[in-house]
């Protein structure tokens, strides 16, 4: 396997090659804050503080998941992961770009993966009763144990599963990840005597994808959680200069902050050029968006931060949402994925050479049209002011995305930092599973619920 460093071009974000973008003044003047960031972060990765960092390095915890995996994989076809936000979106993410393009049917490969960050009723009770439940796993993910979603489900298939297949039979289909000591999902773990993998208590769920929460459906579908890793440790080791030209989730961060802060680009569009890499770019907006959107900043006061993420898909998205990048509200920045090769191409055959509108295309590759395409819509972009950057990584392989897990992870906490807030903690998401509890009659949550009932009562404007 080619193991190729993924790269960041820069030059349409920056005047005078993109005339509202960043000035060498502006740049000059972030460089000591990012300095600052990049030595608090490397201070509290060197202590052992920031545990995501750390993950890649775990050498026992990935032998584990590797041995384990191969195990459930003689045993069985399915795995379900319970779970939502980061304790879902890096398995989605992995299936889809390493083992194939679910572009009309799913993934390629002999095991199956479902991620169940859904409470649909119709969805789930349509997969459920497709399900082969004796040769499918249950893999409950959730740091804190508590959350509703994947408790709902994990209380439905618990009971399902105990039906179908008999009280103690059914716990050799149980594997949870959670917490080594804290949440109910432990407490039943310990309880139910069942197989659990732990979630290191400093890893929130959006950092975790390469802990047991992203690895183990990973290598239960055969990709190799190795190459993801190595990728991984290859961005950490780029991120270590201090020199922010050579440090690429330091660029990226600094770009976004300023253009942002400096340029009144509050939204991030990802127009993504790589279909298989759509779900990584969900990844990423969870990412971003519950990192960085904060109402206060770490000293307390009122700052109202945030960069918006917004996903785009090319081509497609160059017939919709095209139009609006380039001539409406001057709020944008766009941030281009390039895959540069693909598992297979198609060629275009030379028909109707003597008809203009079709000639053209006779001997290309839809490959080649694709690149082609993305190079048309930086160019547009340019022509309208609208600054952009550009993602560049070589193929759907484990070792690109190791790559692009961490450089996000890193870019992310640079950005807190530039941004003052904490990257880490995510009080708005909470506030909502507060209003839920309350809403849904859980013990404690009692304010919540006459709150959530008399802010909603007054309801005047409805038709
Ligand atoms: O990134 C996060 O911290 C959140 O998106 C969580 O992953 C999400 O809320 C689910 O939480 P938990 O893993 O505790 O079930």
């Amino acid at each position: 396997m080619l193991h190729r460093d993924l790269h960041l071009d820069f030059n349409e974000a920056f005047a005078p090659q993109q005339a509202s973008g960043i000035s060498e003044s502006e740049l000059e003047a972030v460089t000591p804050n990012f300095i600052q960031v990049h030595r608090a972060l490397t201070a509290m990765h060197e202590i052992g503080q920031v545990q995501f960092m750390h993950l890649p390095l775990l050498e026992e915890v990935i032998s584990h998941v590797e041995q384990r995996a191969a195990e459930l994989r003689q045993n069985f076809d399915t795995l379900v992961v319970l779970g939502i936000g980061g304790s879902s979106l890096g398995a989605k993410a992995v299936e889809e770009a390493v083992l194939g393009p679910s572009y009309g049917s799913p993934a390629a490969g002999s095991k199956k993966l479902y991620v169940l960050d859904t409470l649909d009723p119709d969805c789930l009770s349509r997969l459920f009763a497709s399900l082969d439940l004796s040769r499918t796993v249950f893999n409950v993910v959730s740091k804190s144990g508590n959350t509703v979603e994947t408790m709902a489900q994990f209380l439905h298939c618990w009971e399902l599963l105990r039906q179908k297949l008999g009280a103690e039979a059914s716990r050799k289909h149980w594997i949870m990840t959670t917490d080594p000591q804290k949440g109910v999902l432990r407490q039943i773990a310990n309880q139910e005597n069942l197989e659990s993998f732990d979630i290191l208590p400093g890893v929130g769920g959006r950092f975790s994808v390469l802990s047991p929460v992203g690895l183990l459906p990973s290598a239960f579908l055969g990709v190799s959680i190795r190459e993801l890793v190595e990728g991984a440790i290859r961005m950490i080791k780029r991120c270590q200069r201090e020199d922010l030209w050579t440090n690429p989730a330091g660029m990226l961060a600094v770009v976004a902050y300023l253009l942002a802060e400096k340029h009144g680009r509050k939204q991030l569009v990802v127009f993504n050029y790589a279909e298989r890499f759509n779900r990584t770019v969900e990844w990423f907006r969870q990412l971003w968006a519950e990192s960085l959107g904060k109402r206060y900043d770490v000293e307390g006061k009122e700052v109202r931060a945030g960069i918006t993420p917004v996903q785009a898909s090319g081509p497609r998205d160059q017939h919709s949402q095209m139009q609006l990048y380039v001539e409406g509200p001057a709020d944008k920045m766009v941030m281009l994925w390039s895959q540069e090769k693909f598992d297979t191409d198609l060629s275009i055959p030379k028909l109707y050479p003597e008809i203009e509108s079709l000639g053209y295309l006779g001997g290309k590759t839809m490959g080649e049209i694709l690149h082609a395409e993305l190079s048309a819509t930086e160019a547009s972009l340019k022509e309208a002011g609208v600054p952009s950057f550009k993602l560049s990584f070589y193929g759907p392989d484990p070792y690109s995305l190791g790559q692009i897990f961490y450089l996000f992870e890193i870019a992310t906490v640079y950005a807190g930092g530039l941004l003052g807030v904490n990257p880490y903690d995510q009080p708005g998401v909470e506030l909502g599973k507060k209003y839920l509890y309350g809403r849904l009659g859980r013990r404690g949550a009692e304010e919540f619920g006459a709150a959530l009932a008399r802010k909603l009562k007054n309801k005047r404007y409805v038709i």
